[in-house]
């Protein structure tokens, strides 16, 4: 088992993994192909680990500086604005989450709120790794790489029980709520001073 940084050829069984892992969020409404072209937009210049096992992929974390999530996140708004509006007019059960998202662009609830320069945008376990070391191992590489920061946050919907009870027992604390989001941050002890990186790590 190891821990190494998401390839091109990974792609498909990562948005496997989220089409499974993410069932009724936002996103895992639409095509695994869509979501492959999506987290094709972080190969490069993001921390983005796989957590690979029997060569198959186990799970995978993908973060990075807000300000470079994001403007990926346009990119591939902009790039793929014809397919995203062609899968989104025959799922009406998404229309309602479209809205909302284009109106939380406007509402823009962390903007008051001091936050580290670094997120997780995406964490997740094939469903028979659940339970397993495998998320809390893909975390604490996800922090390795960000030294030297301080501290680092993330979002997590309150439907997602699962979810935060694992952040919050890995360390986590509840910076503030809105809606049906969490927003969550991690203080990171500081040992080292490297700067952040996306190399390979082998696990036990
Ligand atoms: C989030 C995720 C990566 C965590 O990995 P995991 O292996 O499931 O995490 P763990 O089992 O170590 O921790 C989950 C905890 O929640 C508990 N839990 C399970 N179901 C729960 C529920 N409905 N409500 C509250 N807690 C719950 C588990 O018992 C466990 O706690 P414990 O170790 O004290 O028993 C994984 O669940 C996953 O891939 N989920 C789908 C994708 C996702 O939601 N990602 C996060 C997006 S913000």
């Amino acid at each position: 088992m190891k821990i190494r940084p998401c390839l091109e050829s990974d792609l498909s069984q990562v948005a496997a993994i989220h089409k499974a892992q993410f069932k009724g969020f936002f996103l895992g409404h639409y095509s695994e192909g869509l979501l492959a072209e999506y987290y094709r937009m972080f190969l490069h210049s993001f921390i983005f680990l796989v957590y690979e096992s029997d060569q198959c992929l186990g799970g995978f974390v993908l973060g990075g500086r807000v300000k470079d999530v994001q403007a990926a996140r346009s990119r591939f708004l902009r790039q793929h604005v014809l397919r995203l509006a062609a899968e989104t007019l025959i799922r009406p059960r998404v229309y309602l989450m479209v809205l909302n998202r284009i109106l939380g662009v406007f509402r823009r609830s962390e903007d008051h709120m001091e936050l580290p320069d670094y997120t997780v945008l995406s964490i997740a376990v094939a469903p028979d790794l659940m339970g397993s070391t495998t998320a809390k191992d893909l975390i604490e590489a996800f922090e390795s790489r960000i030294a030297p920061a301080a501290e680092y946050r993330l979002t997590v919907n309150r439907n997602n029980a699962r979810a935060k009870t694992f952040y919050l027992k890995n360390g986590f604390q509840v910076n503030a709520e809105d809606g049906d989001k969490i927003f969550l941050f991690k203080r990171l002890p500081q040992t080292s001073s490297e700067s952040p990186g996306n190399s390979e790590q082998h696990t036990s």
